[in-house]
């Protein structure tokens, strides 16, 4: 199959190919989307067919707002689920609610709740808009690999799998959405995202951490994932004499070293050292950019120096914990 990338100007036969029950990748706020009919089982197939995605993991419907969650609910909307939806969406907040039976088993990979979420991109809500029909949509990139932030990433991993790709630019928040199980009392954090939890936290007062016992409650959770080629070492500590010392070893046991890590942590000349930024907001639109792009020069290893896990930290540590096949700490 020929890829075709689009200009964001010409949803045409993006929105055309979507009724005709194709796979398009669209852009989003948060991360690009694989997006197919979310109502249509034979569409969906198809995401999985494309990611290579393991069937007993759900996917996300997108919607245009409260309104197109209620259709997807059966029985009441939780008060929980209401009162985050008028807060935060549009925006980078997925809420776990229970399912319609009507949505096919394909979406919920047989749960019975489904996973909405509210975009906040143009391009996307006029693609939903457009379908007139929600849209499943999980990360354009192949399981396992790092989330594409920019069109050029998408074509990597999909070109020849899909007809279109919608460029929309680079994304903004760079990090999945926050996804927040409305069933449970409190409410269950089952994925850190591009919403702070302490946010979410500010709305419905207690937020309960999925636990790592019990059934996966977020079956996603559960794989490998954001992983490049190259091995990722996670140094967890940004004090820069620490850090440097660590850096020594690991060039011995991996040879060249693409380093990452934040504006602050002022590390030896000797290191080439790519910047996550000054602050959170900015590592995490940067941070799967920058592992794809460090990981075309094949290095021995990719170190990604990261701290913190306030705001949009703890999703940071959640995607660098999952993506690194080692992990240092002080
Ligand atoms: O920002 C995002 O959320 C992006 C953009 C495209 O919207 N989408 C995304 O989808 O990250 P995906 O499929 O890569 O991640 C969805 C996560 C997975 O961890 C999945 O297991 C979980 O949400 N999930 C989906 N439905 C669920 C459900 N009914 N119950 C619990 N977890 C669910
Ligand atoms: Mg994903």
């Amino acid at each position: 199959m020929d890829t075709i990338m689009l200009d964001e100007g010409h949803l045409a036969p993006a929105e055309a190919a979507l009724k005709a029950g194709e796979v398009v990748a669209f852009p989003t706020e948060t991360v690009y989307g694989l997006g197919a009919d979310g109502m249509s089982s034979a569409a969906v197939q198809k995401i999985f067919a494309a990611k290579g995605r393991p069937a007993d993991n759900p996917l996300i419907l997108h919607v245009l707002d409260l309104e197109g969650l209620q259709a997807l609910v059966r029985g009441p909307l939780p008060e929980s689920a209401a009162r985050l939806v008028e807060a935060f969406w549009p925006g980078p907040l997925t809420v776990v609610v229970p399912a319609d039976p009507a949505i096919p088993e394909a979406v919920r990979a047989g749960l019975d709740t489904v996973a909405v979420r509210a975009p906040d991109h143009p391009t996307a809500r006029a693609l939903i808009a457009g379908v007139g029909s929600p849209l499943a949509a999980p990360s354009a990139n192949i399981s396992g690999k790092p989330s594409p932030t920019s069109a050029e990433a998408v074509w990597e991993d999909m070109q020849g799998r899909i007809p279109y790709i919608v460029d929309g630019g680079p994304t903004r928040v760079g990090l999945e959405s926050t996804v927040v199980d409305c069933t449970t009392n409190p409410v269950t954090l089952l994925r850190p995202g591009g919403l702070p939890v302490e946010m979410v936290a500010s709305v419905v007062g207690e937020v309960q951490q999925a636990s790592g016992r019990g059934p996966v409650r977020a079956p996603g959770m559960k794989y490998r994932h954001y992983a490049p080629d190259a091995p990722v070492v996670w140094v967890e500590s940004t004090d820069a004499e620490w850090a440097a010392a660590q850096l020594d070893t690991l060039a011995q046991q991996y040879g060249s070293l693409a380093v990452l890590a934040p504006d602050a942590v002022d590390l030896p000349r000797r290191w080439t050292v790519t910047r996550l930024g000054r602050d959170d907001v900015t590592a995490a639109h940067r941070l799967f950019a920058a592992i794809r792009t460090l990981d075309q020069g094949r290095p021995g290893a990719i170190v990604v120096l990261w701290e913190s896990e306030l705001g949009l930290g703890l999703a940071l540590r959640n995607r660098i914990a999952k993506a690194a096949s080692v992990r240092v700490s002080p």
